[in-house]
């Protein structure tokens, strides 16, 4: 079931350190720059409800959270932001911009934390009433390089992080599968190129697919 137009949904997709955001600003300026109205949003976050949530998922005292809690938790965040956000801004019309979306559940919960992935098809369905985005982005990362980047970051890790290496090969893995069957919507892009080269990519991708 497809509620709305999801041609000016545009998500981005990557293991923690692909350099989603970074491309994410650039898009938005780009759009801006050809005077569209651009929201950005953040997986799990987004509103009050799900910002919550968030901060439960991400909090390192939970680390003994099973994987049925936090795809539900995941999932419950993402039906608050999809009704309450993301549906009446494409209604009237925006670009909505999401820093992950249900792919991020199939590829860490399905893949990462190996749940049946019939039963993660189907929470995905009821969180997002069937709305997916036009175009996924998807920032190809190997694991090993991701690991790199976090601790050269010095950033502490968080619960997802401290899986460890073979949870991101699995989700890196999973990404790949997912990205491979859905070749309408999704755009693969090699994340170890440059910022410049990967922004003209999805600028490229843009004007083919909308015209902009
Ligand atoms: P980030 O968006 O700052 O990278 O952090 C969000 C973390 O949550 C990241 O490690 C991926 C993880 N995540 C899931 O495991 N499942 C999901 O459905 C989403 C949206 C995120």
């Amino acid at each position: 079931m497809q509620l709305v137009e999801n041609k000016r949904f545009i998500s981005f997709e990557g293991i923690d350190f692909s350099g989603k955001s970074t491309q994410i600003d650039l898009l938005k300026k780009y759009l801006e720059s050809r005077h569209q109205q651009v929201y950005f949003i953040r997986e799990p976050g987004g509103t009050r409800i799900s910002e919550k949530i968030r901060e439960i998922l991400l909090d390192h005292r939970n680390e003994t959270m099973e994987a049925r809690t936090e795809i539900l938790l995941y999932s419950a965040a993402r039906a608050q932001l999809v009704s309450e956000t993301i549906i009446p801004l494409l209604q009237q019309g925006h670009f909505v911009i999401a820093d992950r979306f249900v792919d991020s559940t199939t590829a860490y919960q399905g893949y990462g934390r190996e749940m049946d992935l019939a039963i993660v098809d189907n929470i995905n369905q009821a969180a997002t009433l069937g709305l997916l985005p036009g175009i996924t982005f998807y920032l190809e990362l190997p694991p090993e390089l991701a690991l790199q980047r976090m601790q050269e970051s010095g950033r502490s890790a968080d619960r997802l992080e401290k899986a460890g290496i073979d949870f991101f090969v699995r989700v890196f893995n999973g990404y790949k599968i997912i990205a491979e069957t859905n070749p309408q919507r999704f755009c693969i892009i090699k994340a170890e190129q440059s910022v410049e080269v990967i922004h003209h990519i999805i600028k490229q991708e843009v004007s083919k697919r909308l015209g902009l």
